[in-house]
């Protein structure tokens, strides 16, 4: 038995769907614990891609389980959409998954509320992927939220509907918005709690269960660690827990039952939204756009490029305690002279090895970089440690030693072949 939990250690988009997919071999159960459809994980099988949104990126594989947990926030239309897409695509979607029946639901006052929000906020604005995240996550926390098991029972969903459309509308009146149709979306839900009813399940005695009986259990993080609505740069977060204590609150499976932590993170940095970035680079940006590299998977957005940034991935060792990590896409720095790795801050003469607190002044830092050598060789094709260019060698063992956890997987490209196992 062994229960593994994979958080992304820097903002997002760090590869997690690539590494989950491999790492699912030895898997039983995957389980997504928090966010919601904000969340884009690719991952490429042959020539074949798969963009998941909710469902845990373990459906790819044959003979696993999927579960998305209690923590996670669930648009059931968009969801019904992702089981009959991957269903066009041959995924089987079935007796595999299960849904939470506790997990909270999203509307669509919740996305006219997340663009309204945004649209107040002006250049303040969070830049969110408008999937209404923020206002479910919120009206959980208000306990107004609605949960999958009143999705399926219609009656008492109706009345429950009723009155939060009710609410809603009144504060969509004040926005300037357009009022929600209560019938149009009654009717949607129906249809996708109809839909739905089949995968709802007690997900938290099952999970326990499998986990008493030997099973593999992988936690399936969203997000990265700096949008933790806790410990990431607040307000420029998403509205989950992203970090590794999020798998045992979104899936209720204890703490003691973890036994590693996988953080998963680019050789460089990227970041979709906005908030500060210390080691935000132009050159690689448009180095990366140019190769039609680094578009956001759910919103298409170019995605903000950096350097390595080792004082935030070492924060993130910290807040998750992470045990080992997964270096993705090493290759992105083959054709550089020079590679940067940030590792400290500095305002003026004063100097932070530690990521502060108050985003004014994080804005402020400016990054301090050690130079590496490049390696001017393609890395694509190799397969195994051995036979990386000495110096892509160097600079991984560097950012693993900086980042304080140890190497153990190197992704040199987007499909699982792509992988280097140390
Ligand atoms: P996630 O949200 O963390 O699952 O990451 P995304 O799927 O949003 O973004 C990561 C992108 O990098 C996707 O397009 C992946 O196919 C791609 N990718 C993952 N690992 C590698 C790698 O090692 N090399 C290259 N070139 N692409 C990779
Ligand atoms: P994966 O799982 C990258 C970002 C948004 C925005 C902020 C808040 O693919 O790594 P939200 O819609 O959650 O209220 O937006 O968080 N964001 C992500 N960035 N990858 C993600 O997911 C993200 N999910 C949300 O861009 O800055
Ligand atoms: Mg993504």
């Amino acid at each position: 038995m062994s229960n593994t939990i994979l958080v992304g250690a820097q903002w997002g988009d760090e590869g997690k769907g690539k590494i989950i997919d491999v790492l699912t071999e030895d898997a039983d159960i995957v389980v997504r614990t928090q966010g919601g459809n904000n969340a884009g994980h690719t991952v490429f099988i042959g020539s074949r891609k798969y963009v998941l949104h909710l469902i845990p990126s373990g459906i790819l594989r044959r003979n696993k389980t999927c579960v998305i947990g209690s923590g996670v926030v669930i648009d059931p239309v968009s969801l019904v959409g992702e089981i009959q897409d991957l269903r066009r695509m041959k995924v089987k979607v079935d007796g595999n998954l299960l849904i939470s029946e506790t997990a909270h639901l999203v509307f669509p006052y919740h996305r006219e509320l997340d663009e309204q929000r945004e649209i107040l906020k002006g250049k303040n604005k969070i830049g969110t992927t408008k999937r209404g995240i923020g206002p479910a996550y919120g009206d959980k926390a208000a306990r107004t939220g609605l949960r999958m098991i009143d999705l399926i029972n219609p009656e008492r969903f109706e009345v429950l509907l009723k009155s939060r459309i009710k609410e809603n509308n009144e504060v969509l009146k004040a926005f300037g918005a357009k009022p929600i149709s209560f019938a149009k979306v009654l009717a949607d839900y129906r249809l996708a709690g109809d839909r739905l009813r089949p995968f709802v399940a007690n997900t938290v005695v099952m999970l326990n269960h499998a986990s008493e009986n030997g099973a593999n259990i992988l936690f399936e993080g969203a997000q990265g660690t700096f949008l933790d609505i806790d410990h990431g740069t607040y307000p420029f977060v998403t509205s989950s827990n992203t970090t590794a204590g999020g798998a045992c609150t979104g899936s209720g499976v204890a703490p003691h039952r973890m036994d590693r932590v996988v953080g998963v993170m680019k050789a460089y940095t990227t970041r979709v939204g906005e908030g500060p970035m210390p080691a935000e680079n132009a050159e690689i940006a448009d180095m990366r756009h140019a190769m039609g590299r680094e578009f956001g998977a759910t919103t298409g957005r170019a995605r903000r490029c950096g350097w390595f940034d080792s004082v935030a991935t070492r924060h993130a060792t910290m807040v998750n305690g992470i045990d080992e990590l997964a270096v993705t896409n090493l290759d992105g720095l083959d054709g550089l002279e020079t590679i940067k790795v940030c590792i400290g801050y500095r305002i003026g003469s004063k100097r932070y090895d530690y990521m502060p607190n108050d985003i004014a002044v994080l804005a402020q830092c400016e990054p301090v970089y050690a130079d590496f050598p490049g390696w001017l060789t393609p890395t694509n094709r190799v397969r195994e440690w051995k036979k990386l260019p000495s110096k892509a060698r160097a600079y991984l063992k560097a950012i693993a030693e900086l980042t304080g956890a140890k190497l153990t997987i190197a992704s040199v490209g987007p499909s699982r072949d792509q992988t280097i196992f140390l």
